[in-house]
Formats: structure tokens, sequence, C-alpha cells
């Protein structure tokens, strides 16, 4: 096993990224390792002619899979946008592993993103000895990606300020980036293109302009349809999660998965799932990610300070902090959920009990 703490898809999915070429007889857009049918069948998993199963990263439909994939063969670049934790970033990174066997090209948006990160910038020692100069120049992801016909990550788009992100405009149009102080120009090569990801919930913080909209095919990724859906989910990134960690806990309970998505999901649509009592929803967003992280703590207490058996009283600490961002409303909230929903479920009795403890 790896001592890297968190491997890169390409180097993760490495065997299945193989097994997918050795089997693809599709027709491979220019630079790209997979041809697009093999990148979505990477993407949503199944069995390959030889028999080799290659496992599901994305659950959820698989026409929006296509739609993304489609879209990167276009000069058109690829917006994922939707609530936290819909697997943007996820989706994003196996893309980039799949078509173009690198998920490393990445600009992460903040509000400081400057346009030297996203175009070029200067190593100033050698440009005050030397003058500006090829060897001076210090290149971003974007401008390797259009080098080497890769795919480039642009995480948290619509967190870059609106001046910043237009600089996009023209490497997106043109497909091209001028270097005027060398007189030059980064030509990019077929095979790349932009995958960039923004959140709603940064809406109005700095909106996509038109222009850019305009260069960008939108695939929206919605929250898990079903219960059913969400549980898998869940249950797949944490099997996966203790694998990597080698958490003593033993398999993932199933019941208590199903327990923390049902609250989760009636939290977060304010009805309980038989649809008769209205619920407050507390400020956060209470994300499939985050139902997967409470579940990820929970196995990490019952294999370290437990008996190893997944159990409510594990959970609880976690299931409190996803719901209670804001100490007055939602513990207002929660308490209320606590009191007229858990405690009245006959077979919920050992949640309300570890809940109450804690609270
Ligand atoms: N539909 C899904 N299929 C597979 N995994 C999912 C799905 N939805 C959420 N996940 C899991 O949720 C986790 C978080 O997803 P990710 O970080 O990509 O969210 P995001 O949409 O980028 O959120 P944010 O807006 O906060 O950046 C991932 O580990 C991913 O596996
Ligand atoms: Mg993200």
């Amino acid at each position: 096993m790896s001592t890297i703490l968190r491997q890169h898809a390409e180097q993760l999915f490495a065997e299945e990224l193989e097994a997918l070429q050795k089997t693809d007889s599709g027709k491979r857009p220019a630079n790209w390792k997979l041809s697009p049918q093999a990148v979505v069948t990477y993407l949503m998993g199944g069995k390959l002619s030889n028999g080799f199963e290659v496992s599901p990263k994305y659950i959820g439909q698989r026409r929006l899979m296509e739609i993304a994939v489609a879209t990167l063969t276009t000069d058109r670049a690829l917006l994922l946008y939707g609530l936290p934790g819909t697997a943007k970033s996820w989706v994003s990174e196996h893309l980039a592993a799949a078509i173009s066997g690198d998920s490393t090209l990445i600009i992460q948006g903040t509000a400081g993103t400057s346009e030297e990160s996203i175009r070029y910038g200067w190593n100033y020692a050698k440009l005050l000895a030397e003058g500006p100069s090829e060897r001076a120049l210090v290149e971003t992801p974007v401008i390797r990606g259009m080098k080497d016909g890769k795919l480039v990550r642009i995480e948290e788009l619509t967190r870059i300020g609106a001046d910043v992100q237009d600089t996009l405009i023209t490497i997106l149009s043109e497909k091209s980036l001028p270097i005027p102080e060398l007189n030059t120009e980064v030509q990019a090569v077929r095979g790349f293109n932009i995958i960039a990801t923004a959140n709603n919930r940064d809406k109005g913080v700095n909106d996509l302009s038109s222009a850019l909209k305009r260069r960008f095919n939108t695939v929206i990724l919605p929250v898990p349809d079903s219960m059913e859906e969400e549980i898998d989910i869940v249950r797949r990134r944490v099997e996966s999660f203790e694998k990597i960690m080698e958490l003593p806990a033993e398999k993932p309970a199933l019941q208590e998965i199903r327990r923390i998505v049902t609250i989760f999901r009636e939290l977060r649509s304010g009805l309980t799932l038989d649809g008769k009592t209205k619920l407050k929803s507390p400020s956060g967003t209470l994300s499939t990610a985050e139902a997967i992280s409470v579940v990820n703590n929970g196995l990490a207490m019952a294999g370290y300070f437990g008996d190893g058996q997944l159990k409510a009283a594990d959970l609880a600490a976690g299931i409190m902090g996803a719901v209670v961002k804001d100490p007055v409303q939602d513990q207002l909230v929660w308490r209320e959920y606590l009191e007229t929903v858990i405690k009245t479920r006959d077979d919920w009795k050992d949640v309300y009990r570890a809940c109450r403890d804690i609270s």
C-alpha cells in the first residue's frame, strides 16, 4: 500500500484505466487517452469485454456524464455546477484522469486568484538578471495544459474576481495565450480544454460574466434523487475510505448509514420521509459529502474508542456537528427534530439517547 496520503485518481485507478485502454475500440479525439464512450464507462462503471469490472465513480444519471464528456470534445469548456458536495470536484478529477491521464493541472479559485496564476508569472531573480526570457517565465497549469494538450481544472471558478475570470476568454475563444513581453504566444495543442466547477451557494459572490458563460457548457450535478441512491453513494465512498485509511472498524453498518441519510434528507427537505411532519431546515447544506464524513468519523470512533462496531453513539457527535453550524438557530432546529421525530421512532431509541447525551 502506498504511503501517499491521497493518491490522484489516475494513480488510484491506474489498473482500471489500463484495462479500459486495452479494450477500448472507440475513436479517440486527439490526445485523449480513451474514447468518449470508455471515459463514460470509467465514470459510471461496468463490465468490459474481457470480463474486467470497472467500479462506478459517479452515481447518478449516465446522461449527465455523457453530456460532460461530449462537451470536452468540442471547443466549449465544461462547467460543473451545483450545490456543495454533489461531486463536482470528484467528477472533474476523474474526467481529467481518464481523458488526459493527469488530474493535477489544477487552479484553486479564490478571491485572491490573480491573473498571473491563470496566465503566467515571472521568476523575478531571473527576470532581473536576464531580462524577460522563456527561462524567467513561470508557467501556470493553464499554459502546461495548452502545451501538452491536456485538461486543466479550475476549482470554484465563481470565487475568482470577474476581471480575473475574463482572462479565460481569449484562452477559450482563441485557444492561444499571448505573451507580449516575449513577443510570442502559446497556442493550445489539441486535447486542451478546461473543466471548471462552481458552487451555487457562492452565487452572487462573483457571477460568471456573460461573455464567459457563452464559452462554457454547464452541467448541473443534482443532489441524489432517491434515498437508495444516496445510501449507495455513502456506502461506496466509506468503504473505499476505510480501505485507504486501514481503519480497524468492521464493515460499515448499513443500518447506521440509512439512518444518517434519513436524518440528512429530512432536515434538508424540511419534511419527514413519510411526509407527515414539517420540519425547519438548518443553515448548513447537509450534503452527501458531509454524510460521508460523519460515517467516516463514526468508524474511527468505533474502531479506536469503541468495540469496532459502528453504533449510534459513535455517530451522534458527527451528526450534531453537521446539523448545528449556527449555535443558536440550528440548535433550536436540531432540538425540535430530536424531540419530535427521533424520539418517536421506536427503533431509533439508541440514536435519541446518544444525541441527548452529548447535547
Ligand atoms: N453522485 C455522487 N456519486 C459519487 N460520489 C458522490 C456523489 N455525490 C457526492 N459524492 C461524494 O461526495 C464527496 C464530495 O464531493 P466533491 O468534493 O466533489 O463535492 P463538490 O460538489 O466539489 O462540493 P463543493 O461545492 O463543496 O466543492 C466525494 O467524495 C464524492 O465521492
Ligand atoms: Mg468542489
